[in-house]
């Protein structure tokens, strides 16, 4: 049987600031996906949230870019957005670009990815939420999970992940795509991943049989809207184990804490902190910027967990860190490269300041 895992999110308002999702609003989305999986539209599903980022998380048989799981997504979030305008929270409906349903959520406001699979003996999969980041950020532990391996041992030891994997990247920009082949194309793909707010990591794939392993979210929601909507705040799923990086190596990249793009809004560097679900709510600074993973058995289609991958103690030093790399970056205040270069500045008024100033500039 193929089975489909969707992870749809949308930042429909934040409680309180930008820091986290009411609680009301998970119950709209419960509620609604339960009478989905009653009706057998969906299979299973769950509800999750990175700091204020609401991540539905639905398994079906419809396949990718389904329109009636699509529907069903957006019109939670709508329903979702009402509860979020009663309650005056946040930026409520700020993510919801568009205002009618035109047959997929790509290119709306949400962020998508999915992932179609036919679900092997056993079916390990993690789903990797992020808030007060860029999809871009995936670059870094996508490489590291399925070309390094100094953090995948699997590349070296396991024969059936002799062959590699194949890296399909998006120019975010131009809205194009191109393939690389690893290992042997590593310095090639570095050149260009190593460039996040532009060349994205969409799907990473085995190479022996097409084997789809990765799938994650590349939309820029700047880039759709024409202006300053917030961050993209991603979500992606790598399936696991059995000739793919083991859940081990997976999460391993995340013991690192290596600076994203994104933080107080959306326009400082800062350390891209694993934090559990229960704790993903952005405080410092708006942040830090922070990545929950939920891990899953499927089974037949039903999500069997999660499990939490980064609530336990393996990951105290990383938090232990990121807050010392926050102290350290935070002193550098409004001084590059804590804050983004002026061309990737989400809010500025360096427009209004040239034009107020061009008067006073005069030649050297
Ligand atoms: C970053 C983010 C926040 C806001 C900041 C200012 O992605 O969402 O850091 O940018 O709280 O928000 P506004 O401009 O709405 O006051
Ligand atoms: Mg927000
Ligand atoms: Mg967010």
């Amino acid at each position: 049987m193929k089975v489909t895992l969707s992870v749809i999110k949308a930042d429909i308002g934040g409680y309180v600031g930008h820091s986290t999702v009411h609680p009301e609003c998970k119950d709209v989305a419960i509620k609604e996906l339960e009478k989905a999986r009653r009706t057998g539209l969906i299979i299973d599903y769950r509800v999750a949230h990175a700091g204020d980022d609401l991540n539905l998380i639905m398994t079906h048989k419809l396949g990718e870019d389904n329109k009636k799981i699509h529907k069903l997504s957006w019109d939670i979030f709508c329903h979702a957005t009402e509860v979020a305008k009663k309650l005056k929270l946040y930026g409520a409906g700020q993510d919801l670009l568009k205002s009618t349903f035109s047959g997929n959520v790509k290119g709306m406001g949400p962020g998508v990815a999915e992932l179609q699979m036919e679900e092997r003996k056993s079916e390990p999969v993690i789903v990797f939420m992020a808030d007060k980041t860029e999809p871009g950020a995936w670059n870094f532990p996508l490489y590291k999970m399925f070309v390094d391996p100094f953090n995948t041992p699997g590349l070296i030891i396991d024969p059936n992940m002799e062959s590699g994997f194949r890296f399909e990247v998006h120019d975010v920009m131009k809205s194009k795509k191109i393939f690389f082949d690893c290992p042997e194309e590593i310095y090639d793909l570095l050149a260009f991943i190593g460039a996040p707010g532009r060349y994205v990591v969409k799907h990473v794939f085995r190479r022996n049989d097409k084997l789809k392993a990765a799938s994650s979210s590349t939309q820029r929601l700047r880039l759709i809207a024409g202006k300053y909507t917030g961050k993209d705040d991603p979500v992606m799923i790598v399936r696991a184990q059995h000739g793919l990086p083991a859940v081990g190596e997976v999460i391993e990249p995340f013991a690192f804490p290596y600076t994203v793009a994104g933080w107080m809004r959306g326009s400082h560097h800062g350390p891209f902190m694993p934090v559990s679900m229960e704790k993903a709510n952005c405080t410092r600074f708006d942040g830090p910027p922070v990545v929950v993973a939920l891990g899953f058995q499927l089974s037949e289609g039903h999500l069997v967990g999660p499990r939490d991958m980064f609530a336990g103690p393996a990951y105290d030093r990383a938090r232990q860190r990121c807050n010392e790399i926050a102290d350290y970056m935070r002193q550098q205040g409004p001084f590059e490269p804590h804050r983004l270069p002026l061309e990737d500045l989400e809010y500025t008024k360096m427009k209004d300041l040239m034009e107020k100033h061009k008067k006073r500039w005069k030649k050297i």
